[in-house]
């Protein structure tokens, strides 16, 4: 229809057709499945017209991806909002997204009325009704949209397909959600029960990334390893058939997956190492504990020695892998002897790099509700003993690369001017000045010298651009 500009009209109900949200910013804080979820909320509202913007002041909707694992983070959402309104009192859209919109849902708008939509981590795909919905509010109103559904289809399936990528290394979510119920934990609360991806949309996934210029793929989940499909043929397969397919996409050059749970770490996962060149030799697999007696207050399901026999099967398979790991320091009962234990599986299973963490009571958890709950200052003084075993076995792995030739896929700019920085296989940052090199090529470099978290490499050739 033809208009004029003295009958003018509205026309579409498009977001910013009538005063809606333009410009839209995400912030994740948690995991990696965060940052992965943040990254489609995002090709969601492009998809429908919004473009990124620059920064947070200059977006009109701001999207708070939350996490809720430990008080501190939870703490910090809280503060965030506090500092978007702006200096003239007026505010963005503000919507808060992920483990905090789920566990605390309509409290987020009570004790922050500020907050416009309020959305789960399994309802994101309804974002832009939300928005539409927190538009038509009344400002002012102290009512906020709230999506925290779970619901039985995956959001998956409502998303748009992926949009090329600006990084040659990116995330793919095959599994969600956790059925362990680990003592301390929220997850099983806040993403719900495990479910896997289907084998042919995660498959076509890697391949739209792929074709929009990545060239590694990191598989997430909360339990990544208990992750189970049928593929094409109708076979049941694991993770390593998942990954043994993906190896066959022309272009994808690494294939890395995280997070593992101990017991789900198969014999068939352990030889795809030995066997599959595209996958990377870097294994993330939390302990926790090394007291047997906090492992079972934790709910951990496996011990100390069934997790060192995890660890030896690997080495066998793959002599060179990075381990990684997460450690809770002060779990309500941990003597000095448990963290000792601690600190001696530490020493057995040398960590290539690894996070630790205090312990922190989450509301509606078993652990919480314990009693011996420990104290702050032991917690400190344990935590900081075992950072410096671990920062000391860290240290050492980047240090024993010295001098040595490795591989380094270039995947953002660094500080210094031509600087650029890459991952080498084993997830430790590679710094190098190649003025040939672009992001995203593959080249051969030897590294000249390693700090406790980064190595510095000089360029020798150019593997594949
Ligand atoms: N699914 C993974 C990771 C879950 S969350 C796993 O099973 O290991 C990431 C890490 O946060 C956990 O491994 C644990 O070390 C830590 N964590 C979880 N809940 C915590 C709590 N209440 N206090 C302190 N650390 C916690
Ligand atoms: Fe949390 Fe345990 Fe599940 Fe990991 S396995 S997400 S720590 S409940
Ligand atoms: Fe945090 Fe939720 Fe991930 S609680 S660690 S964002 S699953």
């Amino acid at each position: 229809m033809n208009q004029t500009t003295d009958t003018l009209v509205p026309t579409s109900s498009a977001p910013d057709a009538e005063g809606g949200p333009r410009r839209y910013f995400v912030t994740s804080f948690g995991c990696q499945m965060n940052v992965y979820d943040g990254e489609r909320m995002g090709e969601m509202l492009a998809a429908q017209g919004m473009e990124q913007a620059d920064a947070r002041e200059d977006a009109d909707l701001v999207i708070l991806n939350t996490c809720h694992i430990r008080e501190k983070a939870v703490a910090r959402v809280y503060s965030d909002i506090g500092r978007l309104r702006r200096e003239d009192g007026s505010k963005p859209m503000i919507a808060v997204a992920g483990c905090v919109a789920q566990a605390e849902g309509e409290e987020i708008a009570r004790r922050a009325p500020s907050v416009d939509i309020v959305v789960g981590p399994q309802a994101y795909h309804r974002l832009p009704q939300l928005i539409e919905q927190a538009r038509l509010n009344p400002s002012g109103s102290r009512t906020a949209a709230i999506d925290t559904d779970m619901p039985a289809a995956t959001k998956f399936g409502a998303l748009p397909a992926r949009a090329r990528q600006p990084r040659p290394s990116a995330f793919l979510t095959v599994q969600e959600g956790c059925d362990k119920f680990c003592t301390y934990c929220v997850v099983p609360y806040t993403r719900g029960a495990e479910i896997s991806r289907p084998f042919t949309d995660l498959v076509e996934e890697a391949k739209a990334l792929v074709d929009g210029g990545v060239r590694e793929i990191t598989l997430l989940g909360q339990n990544v390893n208990a992750w189970m499909g049928d593929d094409d043929k109708g076979r049941s397969r694991g993770l390593e058939g998942l990954i043994a397919t993906l190896a066959d996409i022309a272009g994808l050059e690494r294939i890395r997956y995280t997070t593992s749970h101990p017991n789900d770490m198969t014999d068939a996962l352990i030889a795809a190492h030995a066997e599959i060149p595209q996958l990377m030799p870097y294994l993330h697999l939390p302990v926790q504990s090394g007291s047997d007696r906090i492992l079972k207050a934790m709910n951990r399901s496996h011990d100390a020695a069934s997790y060192l026999a995890v660890i030896d099967k690997v080495r066998a398979a793959k002599p060179d892998i990075a381990l990684s790991g997460d450690f809770i320091v002060g779990f309500p009962g941990e003597s000095e002897a448990d963290f000792q234990a601690t600190l001696d599986i530490v020493r057995a299973a040398n960590y290539a790099q690894a996070y630790s963490f205090k312990y922190s009571p989450r509301p509606g958890t078993p652990a919480a509700d314990m009693e011996d709950q420990i104290s702050p200052e032991i917690m400190d003084e344990r935590l900081q003993r075992l950072q410096e075993l671990l920062g000391a076995q860290q240290h050492a792995f980047n240090a024993a690369t010295v001098g040595k030739r490795t591989r380094v896929l270039l995947e953002r700019q660094g500080r210094k001017p031509g600087q650029l920085i890459g991952k080498s296989p084993w997830l430790q940052s590679v710094h190098v000045i190649d003025p040939a090199a672009k992001l995203g090529d593959l080249i051969d470099v030897e590294i000249m010298s390693a700090g406790p978290n980064s190595l510095e490499g000089a360029a020798l050739a150019l593997v594949t651009a």
